[in-house]
């Protein structure tokens, strides 16, 4: 080894972080351990009996083309599919805006490398996913946050936010959003507030990226418009995967977008990978022809929302009275408020260690240091015994607390 590596690092490996969740699934194998913290689907939802059909068959009859590299761009019949299915539900696209990435969030880090520069401002909620906020920070985002509230991110302050950064001369390089189901706050943006931000982003010329990953896991109220539909202006970068509707494993996701915001993706795209496996996409494309995969949601979508209902109530009855929490109208999260003193990262070992139970602590998800009396709760992973039987484990974990605080 080096004797220094640190001094050999590049600027933006030493600004690296380290991903909270992924940190936390080294506890995963704790005995006895139930984890609400990772997005995880549950198990039981792979298509393993159809999967084996569907790749006997690929092997069968063209493995020539599943095992040989791919197009940067994608599979052509999986491109296909996807322009059907979108253009089936109100958009208007062709093979030309869609390109296959190794799932989103090799999209979320390759619209980083295309568009942002040390010092470049991007517009993100507070809270937001993650693996976003990590992937722009990688390419040194300026992170401007916005609060949200229950229709999402609050459009003036976006607005004024905007302004100041265009007086000093930077405009923002985009305006990430997760409309639907959103990870982690929950809620889904309604219509109205669509259209508010996207007239924003017009009016400022500013690119909007629409992560949506949970956008088909709706489990009541009614499906809102893709911002990507509402725009037709190409102002929008539409984001999907296969990770939370088929599975993760695949590691298949995609980007829809003007012709030319692509072609800077798939140059990106050539240095990061050449290809996603031509091996799953192939397999994914005639898993979808088969119209296997709209069964699927529909199996994947009885089994969440059972859940979620299951979860909410073991909420109800065992977390302390001073803790609030979401109730969205779909995907696989829920997102919990305590009193503002407590802090749920500096206690989030303790609860693992004492109570055997993990969660994701807020400030994970706010780029302004905030959040540290939230959580997220994942709700598919486990089963609905066991996330009744960690939502007592958590509860009286913090019940201790509070009890300890008020002494
Ligand atoms: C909002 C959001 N975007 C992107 C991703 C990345 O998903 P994948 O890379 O598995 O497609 C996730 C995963 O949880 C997510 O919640």
């Amino acid at each position: 080894m080096i004797t220094d590596l640190q001094a050999a690092l590049s600027t933006s490996a030493k600004g690296m972080k380290r991903s909270a969740i992924r940190e936390l699934l080294k506890y995963l194998g704790q005995p006895g351990l139930i984890s609400f913290s990772g997005g995880f689907p549950s198990p039981l939802t792979f298509p393993v009996k159809e999967l084996k059909e569907v790749m006997n068959e690929v092997m069968d009859n063209e493995a020539n083309i599943a095992l040989q590299y791919g197009s940067t761009e994608g599979d052509n019949l999986l491109r296909e599919l996807l322009v059907k299915r979108y253009n089936a539900k109100g958009l208007n696209i062709g093979k030309e805006n869609v390109i296959i990435t190794t799932a989103s969030q090799q999209a979320l880090d390759l619209v980083g490398r295309v568009f942002i520069d040390p010092g470049d401002p991007v517009i993100v909620g507070l809270p937001s996913y993650l693996g976003g906020i990590n992937a722009f920070h990688n390419y040194g985002a300026n992170m401007i946050g916005i609060p949200m509230d229950e229709e999402g991110e609050d459009p003036v302050y976006m607005e004024e936010k905007i302004k100041e950064q265009i007086a000093q001369g930077k405009r923002p390089k985009f305006i990430y959003l997760i409309p639907d189901f959103h990870n982690p706050a929950g809620m889904t943006m309604s219509e109205r507030r669509r259209k508010q931000i996207l007239e924003i982003a017009r009016r400022y010329d500013i690119l909007i990226l629409e992560d949506s990953p949970y956008r088909e896991l709706r489990y009541e109220g009614e499906e809102q418009k893709t911002i990507y539909e509402l725009d037709g202006t190409g102002h929008v970068i539409l984001l999907g995967t296969f990770s939370k509707i088929f599975c993760p494993g695949f590691r298949i996701g995609w980007v829809i977008g003007h012709p030319d915001v692509l072609d800077k993706i798939v140059v990106a795209k050539q240095s990061a990978d050449l290809c996603t496996p031509p091996f799953t996409q192939r397999i994914a494309a005639r898993f979808m022809e088969k119209g296997l995969l709209d069964s699927k949601i529909e199996e994947i979508k009885k089994m969440y929302s059972v859940k979620q209902k299951g979860m909410l109530k073991a909420l109800e009855d065992f977390m302390p009275e001073e803790f609030t929490w979401t109730r969205p109208q779909g995907g696989l999260f829920l997102m919990l408020e305590g009193p503002k003193y407590l802090d749920t990262n500096a206690v989030l070992l303790d609860c693992i260690k004492e109570a055997n139970v993990a969660y994701v602590a807020g400030t994970s998800f706010f780029c302004d240091g905030g959040g540290h009396h939230t959580m997220r709760l994942n709700f598919s992973y486990e089963s609905e015994e066991t996330n009744r039987e960690g939502a007592k484990r958590l509860g009286d974990f913090y019940k201790k607390l509070i009890a300890n605080h008020n002494k």
